[in-house]
């Protein structure tokens, strides 16, 4: 595993231990569990946590994927780096009956976590896979909608893990993702810092850079909406939680 993946596994294995025994703080989201709010604190309504057997957020994302996704029942669904599972299971709500929520994470004990998670809710046509975003263990053309919240950044190779929602996409399918991007150029030391790339931070890329990555591996009507930006010191306005959707073509 590269420096910057294990940074990134060990970061969540800590987050999910900790959520595992604490009262989550609402303050912890956005990827840093001791950071900054960058625009998912009540990305959530009460109601949507309490279908899932759930009275505050577990969420660690930078949005709700699952506001933009439109789902509806029968459709399979995938999350790319599920974490504790919130938006796997709201997204299992939203397709029964007939459909199916798969949710995809590296990290052990985030798959414990969102495993517990589903037990509670009592939901049954949710599965959390185990495996590497950059490589999903699902068939080509299996999946009506990709969701993600707050992961692609995290990845070295972003063109490599949109190739993959591409290709697991079936035709007509959409990808629905709340992820941070960069806004201005950060410092060139604050890019190299592991500790910021597993916050986040350093792993941004530019929207341009993000849509062309979209359009390379094949994907139609990219679309951005910035909705919030971080104020850590350093960082203030410069990255930002942004909701991204793109189609797969009909005819791919
Ligand atoms: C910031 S948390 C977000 C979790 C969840 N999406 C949420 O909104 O709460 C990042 C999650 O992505 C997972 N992750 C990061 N990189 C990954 C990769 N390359 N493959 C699979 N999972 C990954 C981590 O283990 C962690 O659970």
């Amino acid at each position: 595993m590269s420096d910057v993946k294990e940074a990134v596994r060990s970061r969540y294995a800590g987050v999910a231990r900790q959520l595992a025994v604490l009262q989550p703080d609402p303050s912890a989201g956005c990827c840093q569990a001791d950071g900054p709010d960058c625009g998912c604190t009540g990305s959530y309504s009460a109601d949507e946590l309490k279908e899932i057997g759930l009275t505050e957020s577990v969420s660690l994302g930078c949005g709700n994927p699952t506001m933009i996704a439109q789902l509806e029942p029968g459709q399979v669904v995938l999350d790319l780096g599920s974490g504790a599972g919130l938006d796997v299971l709201l997204s299992a709500r939203r397709v029964a009956p007939g459909g199916h929520a798969y949710g995809l994470d590296m990290t052990d004990e985030m798959l414990q976590l969102a495993n517990d998670h589903k037990a509670k809710a009592g939901v049954a046509n949710a599965t959390f896979l185990k495996g590497s975003i950059d490589n999903v263990p699902l068939p080509d053309a299996s999946v009506d909608v990709v969701i993600s919240n707050c992961v692609i950044n995290l990845a070295e190779d972003k063109a490599a893990v949109i190739k993959e929602a591409f290709r697991v996409l079936r035709p007509g399918g959409l990808f629905a993702v709340a992820d941070m991007v960069e806004l201005e150029a950060l410092d060139p030391d604050l890019k190299q810092r592991l500790d910021a790339w597993a916050g986040c931070i350093s792993g941004t890329i530019p929207i341009d850079e993000y849509r062309a990555t979209l359009l390379a591996a094949g994907f139609a009507d990219a679309d951005f909406q910035v909705h919030a930006t971080e104020t850590i010191p350093g960082v203030d306005g410069k990255v930002g939680s942004a909701y991204i959707r793109a189609r797969k073509p009909t005819g791919k």
